[in-house]
């Protein structure tokens, strides 16, 4: 197989050749979708406001922002920027109701205003993010038995025993990058070392000896031991859905990009060589590597995130190993491209063919209304990333 460098150079035509038309699309979708928080997009292909549908603090929120802020970095077109901000503004009365924060601060605000300070230098973006990046870290539950613990992904309900709620997410792992970079913005490795107790959890409970993750996981509050599983997503418990699989590849490399723990590096490792064998052949990843062959069901967001994590340890990893991780995440982004990809201007969109939720109950007919073969804002994003780091971009939000 040829080279880290060698495949990077043969592909780059192509790689700009898509990010032109990724350029021209957002030149357009950037100004009519300003004063959205975009999530997916109706039967015209305009883009879905979750302010106008009441999910302002959804856990997607930080996706147009950050999407805005990674184009912004690579070309320094002004009007990136201002709808960045702007997303930002639109986000900002989110962070006054904490009874809607959850583990998911990572995604939302590290994105926007993380990745606002780290472009711009703007300071009152970098004290949001450490107040987000202290929510993130007070989640952390200290197992009294053992050392260690994790980071509860989500609030309980009122009313009901807030300690049946002790579940972590395999999705966390994508949060600690907001852990690692108060550490380091501080000097203070109180937070790293929060994100660290978490990934070890996940990488004992989380992911599977054969590279495979389990989505949701109860523990018990003394020991931090696993309870039990979930399928959360994911056809049922122990199949193998595919975005967990995809947040494992991505999470664990950057965690390893963060702290430089080979442990880490052999988690995303396992992860991703698990990824690979499930979608080699026509490179379109299912929705679950597990569920039964028909209906044939994808989800391009479990490609897009992927794609960023196989980029990442094809350029970490020596030569004559990060190779064969370069070459699935082209073969992954080309076969994207071709069935998934909608560069068109006029419609909001880039990539269909996303699955929000599943298992799903529904025919053909009313996939998208389902939440099957959609496009959903974080596709996007990841798939703009993926093109980016081919091209040697140097910014992404994490
Ligand atoms: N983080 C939730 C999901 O991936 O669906």
């Amino acid at each position: 197989m040829k080279n880290v460098e060698t495949q990077l150079r043969e592909n780059r035509a192509w790689a700009e050749e898509v990010f032109s038309k990724i350029d021209r699309k957002y030149n357009a979708v950037t100004l009519r979708s300003r004063d959205k928080l975009p999530y997916g997009v109706d039967e015209n292909g305009i883009h879905i406001d979750t302010i106008e549908r009441n999910r302002r603090s959804w856990w997607t929120n930080g996706f147009w922002g950050g999407l805005n802020w990674i184009l912004y970095a690579y070309t320094k077109n002004e009007e990136y920027k201002t709808t960045a901000k702007r997303s930002e503004e639109l986000l900002r009365p989110v962070a006054d109701e904490y009874g809607r924060l959850d583990h998911d601060v990572g995604f939302v605000w590290h994105m926007t205003f993380g990745a606002d300070y780290r472009l711009t230098g703007d300071k009152t973006a970098k004290n949001i993010d450490l107040y987000m990046a202290a929510l993130l870290a007070s989640r952390f539950v200290l197992a009294s038995k053992v050392p260690g613990g994790f980071i509860r992904a989500w609030n309980g309900k009122r009313g009901t025993d807030w300690n049946n709620y002790d579940r972590t997410i395999i999705d966390c792992m994508m949060n600690l990058p907001l852990l690692y970079w108060a550490s380091d913005v501080t000097d203070d490795d109180r937070f790293a070392r929060i994100a660290r107790a978490h990934a070890d959890v996940s990488l004992r409970d989380h992911l599977r000896e054969d590279g495979s993750v389990n989505h949701i996981v109860d523990h018990d509050r003394e020991t931090g031991a696993l309870k039990e599983t979930f399928a959360g997503q994911g056809y049922s418990v122990g199949s193998s859905w595919s975005r967990g699989c995809s947040w494992a590849v991505y999470g664990f490399a950057l965690s390893y990009r963060h702290t430089g723990e080979e442990r880490y590096l052999e988690a995303a490792k396992r992860a991703a060589d698990y990824f690979i064998d499930c979608v080699k052949g026509d490179w379109l990843p299912r929705v679950d590597f597990r569920a039964p062959e028909e209906p044939v069901l994808y989800d391009s967001t479990a490609g897009a995130c992927a794609a960023c994590g196989l980029i990442e340890l094809a350029k970490i990893l020596p030569e004559g190993e990060g190779e064969k991780y370069l070459d699935a995440a082209l073969h992954l982004l080309r076969a994207m491209e071709e069935k998934f990809c909608d560069f068109d201007p006029a419609n909001d969109h880039l990539l269909d063919y996303g699955t929000e939720r599943y298992p799903a109950e529904i025919s053909p007919e009313g996939y998208k209304k389902a939440g099957v073969h959609m496009s959903i804002i974080y596709g996007d994003y990841f798939y703009v990333e993926a093109i980016l780091k081919l091209l040697g971009a140097e910014f992404d939000p994490w």
